[in-house]
Parts: C-alpha cells; structure tokens; sequence
C-alpha cells in the first residue's frame, strides 16, 4: 500500500517550515504539548477506513466536533493555535493540526516524526463515539485502531506511549493524574511505569493496563520499556500512519 503524496507549491512548503518554528515557540511558552499531541490524535484517530470518513482533516475547528464527549478541553487547543493559523492563512486547518502534535513531540525530546503537507479540510465532522473508551480493554483497542482506523496491534501499543506526556483532568475526562513523573518529556517512561506496577499520585487508565496483560500487546510493552530507541522508531511510524489516515491512499 504505497503512499502518492500531493505535491504543494514552494510557496506552501515555506509556510510550513516558518509554521514550524511558530508552533515550536508557542508549544515551548505555554507548556501545552501534552494538549497539542492530544489534539493531533483524536483529530485523525476519528478515521473510519470502511466508509472513509473521519480523519485528520482539519474538521476539530467545529464546535460539533469540539463538543464530543472525547474533546473535552481541546477547545483550548484550537484557542491557543488561532493566533498562529491566521498568520498562515494558506496552510489547511487539516495539515496545522496533524503538523502541531508533530511538533509537539519533538520539541519534548521525542523522535522526529515524518511529516507530508497537502490534506485538505473537509466541511463535515466524523461522528461522535468513534475514539477509544478508556474504561474498555485489548478488545475494544483492536475495534478501534484495527478495524476503524486500519492501524495493527504494533501501533496501538507505540501510540499508547504517547501517555508519556502530560496527564488525566477530572474535570476533562472523570480521571486525574500523569502517567510517569515527568509528563512534559517525550521518552518511554510510559513503559517502565507501566510495568514497575501502580504508584500513589500517578494513573494507569485500564485501557494502560490492557497492554500487560494481552499476549500480544505485552512484549512489545516489554521491549519499549528496555529499549527507547526501539520505541521512538517504532512511534514515529505509528504517528506518521495516524496523521495520515485518509490521506493519500494511493
Ligand atoms: C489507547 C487508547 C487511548 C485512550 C483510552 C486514551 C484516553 C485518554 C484520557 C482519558 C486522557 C485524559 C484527558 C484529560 O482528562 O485531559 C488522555 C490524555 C492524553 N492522551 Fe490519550 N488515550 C488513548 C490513546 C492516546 C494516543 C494514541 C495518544 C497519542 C499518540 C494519546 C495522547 C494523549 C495525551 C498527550 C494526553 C494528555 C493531554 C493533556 O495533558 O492535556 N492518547 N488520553
């Protein structure tokens, strides 16, 4: 299944890099990484590669989809980038919101994502219900990244490291607390807490603790725990495939 990307003008591929260093800037300020990483993922984690609808296209600016149960607290996100989309009036909402949680990762010492400009923004929201219910378990993650959004069991538990960062809002999702003692460095902390078991003042969701105990989720759970090099590869294609559901299937 190869890829045939779009190609864009010089002129956008310009915007793109000085977007870059504005999001760099902004994300470094406000220690909003965490919340732009969250964005990126629930923006294209909506895909559904059956009736190709959903997906990383720019549709998280809609108070529709902005109201979905999953997105609480994402519309500060949306608040926080206007300032810089405007100065970018070129760039598609699709492309700025997969570019922010790219940039998200790198500047908090993550691996470097791929990242290819071109979506364009669609006028119509996927439907509410389609990302993953934290109370579920492997089951429910397969239903979700397997079947809805074409991804395979590998890349629900690289993904699943993206926890690294930031951390649960009571007031957001019912559940409060970080995943590792460090929730603004990208590195697989993640991992090691997971394994080394559950601690006061830190949170394992149980859709966290499903990678322990699936046959398959747990080595890979194993291996990105005594090897970061073998997570951030593995990440960086995962993030890359999921900012890209939907987009350019050849
Ligand atoms: C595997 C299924 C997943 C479930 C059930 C899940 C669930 C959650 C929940 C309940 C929160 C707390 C939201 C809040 O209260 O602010 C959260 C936060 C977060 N999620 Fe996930 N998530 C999943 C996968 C992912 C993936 C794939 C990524 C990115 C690659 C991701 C990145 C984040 C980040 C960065 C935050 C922190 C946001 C902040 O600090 O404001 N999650 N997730």
């Amino acid at each position: 299944m190869g890829k045939s990307y779009p190609t864009v003008s010089v002129e956008y591929q310009n915007a793109i890099e000085k977007c870059k260093k504005k999001l760099r800037a902004l994300i470094y300020d406000k220690h909003c990484a965490p919340l732009m990483l969250r964005l990126g993922w629930h923006s294209a984690g909506t895909y559904d590669v059956k009736t190709k609808t959903g997906g990383p296209f720019g549709t998280m600016k809609l108070k529709d989809e902005l109201a979905h149960g999953a997105n609480n607290g994402l519309d500060i996100a949306v608040r926080l980038l206007e300032p810089i989309k405007e100065q970018f009036p070129t760039i598609s909402y699709a492309d700025f919101y997969q570019l922010a949680g790219v940039i998200a990762v790198e500047v908090t010492g993550g691996p470097e994502v791929p990242f290819h400009p071109g979506r364009e923004d669609k006028a119509e929201p996927p439907k509410e219900g389609r990302l993953p219910n934290a109370t579920k378990g492997s089951d429910h993650l397969r239903e979700v990244f397997v079947s809805q959004m074409g991804l395979n069991d590998r890349d629900i538990v690289a993904l699943s490291g993206g926890h690294t960062l930031g951390r649960c809002h009571k007031e957001r999702s019912g559940f409060e607390g970080a995943w590792t003692n460090n929730p603004l460095i990208f590195d697989n902390s993640y991992f090691t807490e997971l394994l080394s078991g559950e601690k006061e003042g830190l949170i394992q969701l149980p859709t966290d603790k499903a990678l322990l105990s699936d046959p398959v989720f747990r080595p890979l759970v194993d291996k990105y725990a005594a090897d970061e090099d073998a997570f951030f590869a593995d990440y960086a294609d995962a993030h890359m495939k999921l900012s890209e559901l939907g987009f350019a299937e050849a």
